[in-house]
This record gives C-alpha cells, structure tokens and sequence, in this order.
C-alpha cells in the first residue's frame, strides 16, 4: 500500500470515531470527502435545516487530521439566513454574491452590522450571534472555517458548540464599529534578511482576490501577507508565472484556496527524505493539480511545494490552523520562522539549491507543454559552499 492510500485509510478510520463526524452523520448534510476540491464554487449543495440556507461540508483528509471543519453555504437572492452561533473560531471567505452580516452578543440590545462582497474574508468572533443576509440578485455563496471538531472532541459534545451561553466580551464588543474595518495601517515584517515574514494585523479583508501585498521568499519573487483572525493565522500568498515554492513540512491540515492561475503542487512524506526521486521513492511523491476556485491541504509533515503553470501570477489564501491538533506535534519554538529554514540549518524548508533535481526537470517539462519559459536563474539552484 502506498504512503497515501495508508495515510488515507488510517485517517478515515479515526476520524469516523470523532463527535464531529458523528454531528455530521446527525445534521444529514451533504458532504465531499477528498485530498482536493477542484473548484469550490461548483460542489453540488443540499438543503441545510439548522440555518436555513444550501450548504456542503468538505471533510479533506488533512482537515480530518487537523480537526478543522469547512462547508460551503449559499444564501438564495434576498434571503437570510437563521441567526446562529457558534463556541468556537469561525473565518468566512465570500467566494461569490454581496450581502450584510449582523452581529451581537447574548444580552446585546444593538447589532452591528457590516457588508461585503466577493473574496471578503473575516472572522466571527466566538460564540457572537450572527445573522447572514444576501443583498444581491444572485445566489450568496461562502466557505465557513471553524475548528469545531476540535471542540467537540474536547468537550466530547458537539452540543456545546451551539448552546453555550458565555459572551466573550473580551474578543468582541458590538460596540465597537471598527472591529469589521480593513485595517491598511497595520503591517510589519519579522525575520533575518532573505528569511522574512510579514504579518497584516486585521479583522477583516475586503478582497483578498485583489489585496495589496509586500516581498515574501518563500517563492522566488514571492510576494504575501500572513494574518491573525479569531486565533487562526492565515496569509494571502503570491508568486509570478514560471516559479515556484521551496518545499517545506509542518503541523496538518493547512488549507489552501487558490485565487488566481493555475498549477500542481507536489507532496510526499517527511520520512522519504529531501530527494524522493534519487532515492528511488519518486513513485510515492503525489501530485496534485489545483486551480482558481479549488481546495487542498497537505498532511501533516509532509513536504510540499506549489507550482504556479498557468499565465498569470498564482495567488494562494492560506490557513495554517490555529490552537488546534497541530500545536501537539514536537516544533521547536520559534516554529512560525523555521518553516522558513533550511533544513539543513534546523528549519523545515527544502531551499532550491538543495532540493531534488527532478523536481526543477519535471516542472520545465509542464511549462513546456503550455509554451511558457521557466523564470528561476541557475544561481538559485547552485549550491553553498561553506
Ligand atoms: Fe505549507
């Protein structure tokens, strides 16, 4: 059996035992199971009682080993949704439609309300009521991450979730009208000079499809923005055509939502090493196409690296997992800079110049079949000598 199909295996078994699974077996909802979604926009929804909208839950494997749980709900054309709360972190990305949220806390006599649109992205604070409306004339469509699963295996009730009556006037206040502000005045960047990190303090995103963004490697010319909402860091990543990321490995359950363009990304586990194809394990390295629209999450310590083939600059929206599954795996302590560490130097990163030279050959062979030239000079690729 290949590392993925027991990987796959191994992950259904325990997660069929979870309270979240046993919740969903419960709701009668419609799920899809899978490594990827290929486009989250055309998944085949069913009617959703407890909110009143069409909705599908997507339970990727990684997700099942990260304990966060995604669906994608649809509001008809001038209709809202049943008010509802959750006690647990809870982003919403609006993939198509406008509309309005409303939002209090228990005991509150004022809601607030904001809107928004396509590829707004934010967070509702836990457990804040909240009501969804579509304003517009075609149908609202949106992808709600929580870490639900993950409250309802520590409190073993997924109950909880819904009927908690605790206000966590400390996350959030309705009076506080800046809360749901794009905030454009709060950026800063940490790290060593080529090792950098940027981070983008902020509630609320009004097009993360057109967002401005600063210098980030992780890709040559890479350009991105990493964020914090409700406990849940994020980022808005982008790289130009004919490149790609560095490998790199850490906790389960990243969710990746392409934007913009077109490509592959390439997974395999951390035990087969730096260079699975001159080891001879390149029949165990996975290869998955995504597109704008689509859906993927690596499993935890597994390599991985993104692959832009198509036209146009590759925009990745990111979640990396909050408190959850992922923060009992051994990381050393300064774990959010390591990533972007050589691994021979301590880090979790593949750099270019140490990477497998198959990987370099197999990607100029799919540029080639789309006639577009591969833009990463040889010196990225040269070894460092000590
Ligand atoms: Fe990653």
């Amino acid at each position: 059996m290949s590392y993925k199909d027991a990987y796959i295996t191994g992950i259904k078994k325990a997660f069929e035992e979870t309270p979240y699974a046993k919740w969903l077996r419960q709701e009668g909802v419609a799920i899809h199971e899978g490594f990827t979604v290929e486009d989250v926009r055309e998944l085949e929804l069913a009617p959703w009682l407890r909110i009143g909208g069409s909705a599908v839950f997507i339970t990727l494997y990684a997700q099942m080993e990260s304990g966060a749980g995604l669906s994608i709900v649809e509001i008809p054309p001038g209709r809202s949704l049943e008010p509802e709360r959750w006690c647990c972190q809870k982003i919403l990305i609006v993939e198509q439609g406008v509309g309005s949220t409303e939002i209090w806390q228990e005991g509150d006599a004022r809601k607030h309300v904001f809107e928004w649109g396509r590829g707004s992205v934010f967070a509702i604070p836990t457990n804040a009521w909240h009501r969804m409306h579509n304003l517009g004339r075609e149908p609202a469509k949106f992808m709600a991450m929580t870490n639900a699963p993950q409250v309802m295996r520590g409190f073993d009730s997924s109950d909880f979730i819904f009927n908690c009556p605790h206000a966590f006037r400390d996350l959030y206040s309705s009076d506080d009208d800046r809360f749901f502000i794009e905030t454009n005045d709060k950026h800063s960047t940490k790290g060593r000079p080529g090792r950098t990190t940027n981070r983008w303090e902020t509630n609320f995103i009004r097009d993360a499809w057109g967002a401005d963004l600063q210098d980030y490697q992780k890709a040559y010319g890479g350009r991105g923005e990493g964020f914090i909402m409700s406990g849940n860091t994020g980022g808005v990543h982008e790289w130009p055509v004919g490149r790609y990321h560095q490998a790199h490995y850490h906790h389960p359950g990243a969710l990746l939502h392409p934007l913009h363009s077109e490509g592959f990304v390439m997974l395999w586990p951390y035990q087969l090493g730096m260079r699975p194809f001159e080891s001879g394990h390149g029949d165990e390295v996975v290869i998955e196409p995504w597109k704008a629209g689509g859906l993927y999450s690596p499993p935890g310590n597994w390599f991985h690296a993104h692959f832009n083939t198509g036209p146009v600059p590759a925009r990745h929206l990111a979640f990396y997992g909050g408190t959850g599954f992922g923060d009992v795996i051994p990381q050393r302590a300064d774990d959010f800079s390591a990533i972007h560490e050589s691994v021979r130097e301590g880090g979790r990163q593949i750099d270019y110049s140490e990477e497998d030279p198959v990987v370099r050959r197999l990607y100029k062979t799919m540029l080639d079949q789309k006639g577009i030239p591969v833009d990463m000079p040889d010196f990225l690729f040269e070894r460092q000598r000590p």
